[in-house]
């Protein structure tokens, strides 16, 4: 779909992290703004930004792992700019522990930002733009929802969830004009888990080299521009290990050995697990 001026986007998980990156990108192809997340005094500071744009923007603070608050962003959202063109699924939590000690209660946040929530959005923002004749949803997943990661296994779940439900509702969307994306980056450089290893000295597996926010935000927008199903965002590598996995599933344990991924969650949790009880 091609991007306008004036078109309207709602983008989750919009206080901080890459999320805050879309929207000024988004922002800068002047589209307006519904920035949602939890945390009001962010959200704000994102809004006085991407206004440098000359596009209007809205903050919408929300939990959005409350089933009745999704409809309401939407409502607020459209009242205040307008019918929704683009929706971003970007709010997402990232938790590593082994599974058998993984909260009963983060096992539940996680189904219900990652997935849940994206799947709800998308079901309210939905009639609307086959009714307009356009729009274009994008769900932000992760690598660990191609290859499986070890000791983040409700995570990856979530987000090999987020991709079929891209890749089905793309089916079902094939005659209209509406657009559906997943993006699925691998560890990047600035934000979340890998971005907090860097006073760990834990050491980086070399295969899954961290990829960048602008790249991950490049394919965002190229996903809406083209209309592009999946874009993997990763260093050349990452693909024939997503391609063998597929082909011989019982390759992902080896996988997640040979790059040393296993061995670097486990040392970061190790680490993790130290400092906490030597506080
Ligand atoms: N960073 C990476 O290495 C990486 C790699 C692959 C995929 N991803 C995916 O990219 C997306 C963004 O990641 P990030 O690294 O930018 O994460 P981040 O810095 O932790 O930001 C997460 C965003 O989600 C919002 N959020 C969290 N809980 C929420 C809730 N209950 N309701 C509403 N909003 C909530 C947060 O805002 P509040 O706390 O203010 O609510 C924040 O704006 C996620 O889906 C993540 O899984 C990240």
């Amino acid at each position: 779909m091609k991007i306008f001026r004036g078109y309207n986007a709602i983008v989750t998980g919009a206080s901080r992290g890459i999320g805050t990156h879309i929207a000024r990108a988004l922002a800068g192809e002047g589209v307006h703004l519904a920035l949602v997340a939890r945390s009001a005094d962010a959200l704000e500071a994102v809004r006085k930004q991407v206004l440098e744009h000359d596009v209007k923007a809205v903050i919408i603070p929300s939990d959005l792992t409350i089933t009745a608050e999704l409809e309401a962003v939407v409502d607020k959202a459209e009242k205040e700019l307008g019918p929704t063109d683009i929706l971003i699924n970007n709010a997402g939590v990232e938790f590593a522990a082994p599974y058998e000690e993984y909260p009963v209660d983060q096992i539940r946040l996680d189904v219900q930002l990652n997935l849940l929530a994206a799947m709800l959005l998308t079901h309210t923002v939905l009639p609307g733009m086959l009714q307009r004749g356009r729009g274009h949803i994008v769900n932000m997943s992760s690598l660990a929802g191609k290859i499986g990661f070890p000791y983040q296994t409700p995570y990856a779940t979530t987000k090999a969830g987020l991709n079929m439900f891209t890749h089905s509702l793309r089916a079902e969307l094939a005659d209209t004009p509406v657009g559906i994306s997943v993006i699925c980056p691998g560890y990047v450089d600035d934000f979340g888990m890998f971005a907090n290893r860097d006073k760990t000295g834990v050491k980086v597996p070399k295969l899954l080299k961290p990829t960048t926010t602008d790249k991950v935000v490049a394919a965002v927008i190229r996903a809406i521009r083209k209309d592009v199903a999946e874009i993997t965002v990763n260093t050349i590598p990452v693909r024939p290990i997503t391609l063998l996995r597929e082909l011989i599933p019982g390759t992902t344990t080896y996988i997640h050995k040979m790059t040393g991924n296993t061995r670097f969650i486990r040392e970061l949790l190790a680490k993790a697990s130290h400092k906490k009880s030597n506080s």
